[in-house]
């Protein structure tokens, strides 16, 4: 435990499961005030006691992020609550696979609704009041899949890629105006969390390797130099690094996390 972020405010989207959960704890962790968002809410006492348990202070909202209306509204309730905001981690999303020629284009709307608009949305409403209350950071997750064609997955690979050049022009907007906002995307490269289920399925024994070299083309553990996944606390470091002053002269920039994978 440490008292890094001791006082400040972060918000995690997406926050109930995977990545959003480890950063949420780790954060705790270092003393920070965690409002943790999603759309799925009914883990949330346990996710508020495991913040608290960790030495942070756990809030939750369930929140849908592809909806500006939810989005005003946890703005709202952090400004009044706790009268400012220091770090926002746009990280939740979905992905769905699937051939061009077979994609229903309202699985293809839905994709950019939660990772695209939900990530628009959530810089255009933290923005006033992180500018308000000093300045802070914006991490958005991108992913490998924003770098790298993927067969089979152009849908999720577009939205990456829309959020990699959205991050972009929202910091130097950020830059220019000197509002102490840094805006950086971060690019996790395969990492074991449950988006691989709804994904490609499970492994048949059940175990959480990432399963099925055929289905998505390179997009494999056998396709990572390193030969493994990321785990879900080497994507929060570097979180933690963009969110810290230690990363103050960075923005507009990638954070490629991937054991090689884009190399
Ligand atoms: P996950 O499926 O474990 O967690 C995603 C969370 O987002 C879930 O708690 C889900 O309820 C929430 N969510 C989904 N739709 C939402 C909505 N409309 N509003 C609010 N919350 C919503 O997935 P994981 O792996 O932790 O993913 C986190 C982020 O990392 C995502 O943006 C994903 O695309 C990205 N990513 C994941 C990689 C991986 O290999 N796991 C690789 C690269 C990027």
């Amino acid at each position: 435990m440490s008292d890094k972020f001791a006082g400040k405010v972060i918000l995690i989207t997406g926050a109930a499961n995977g990545i959003g959960k480890g950063a949420a704890m780790t954060f705790a962790a270092a003393g920070a005030i965690v409002v943790a968002t999603d759309l799925q809410a009914d883990t949330s006492e346990a996710l508020v006691n495991g913040i608290n348990q960790a030495g942070g202070t756990g809030h939750f909202i369930a929140h849908d992020v592809s909806s500006e209306d939810a989005w005003i509204s946890v703005i709202d309730e952090i400004k009044s609550r706790f009268g400012r905001l220091d770090i926002v981690i746009n990280n939740a999303g979905i992905g769905f696979t699937g051939l061009v020629t077979d994609m229903e284009l309202s699985v293809w709307q839905k994709m950019m609704a939660v990772n695209v608009d939900g990530v628009f949305l959530g810089v255009k409403h933290s923005l006033p009041l992180m500018r308000d209350t000093g300045g802070g950071s914006i991490i958005n997750v991108s992913s490998v899949a924003g770098i790298k064609a993927t067969a089979n997955f152009s849908g999720y690979c577009a939205t990456k890629a829309a959020v990699k050049s959205f991050t972009k022009s929202a910091a130097l907007e950020s830059a220019a105006a000197q509002d102490g906002v840094r805006i950086n995307s971060i690019h996790p490269g395969i990492i074991d969390t449950a988006i691989w289920d709804t994904l490609i399925g499970t492994t048949e024994d059940g175990s959480n390797e990432v399963p099925r070299a055929a289905t998505l083309g390179g997009m494999t553990a056998e396709g990572v130099p390193f030969g493994r996944p990321g785990t879900i606390q080497e994507i929060v470091n570097g979180m933690v690094w963009l969110a810290s002053d230690e990363s103050s002269y960075m923005t507009g920039a990638e954070l490629v996390l991937d054991g090689g994978f884009t190399a």
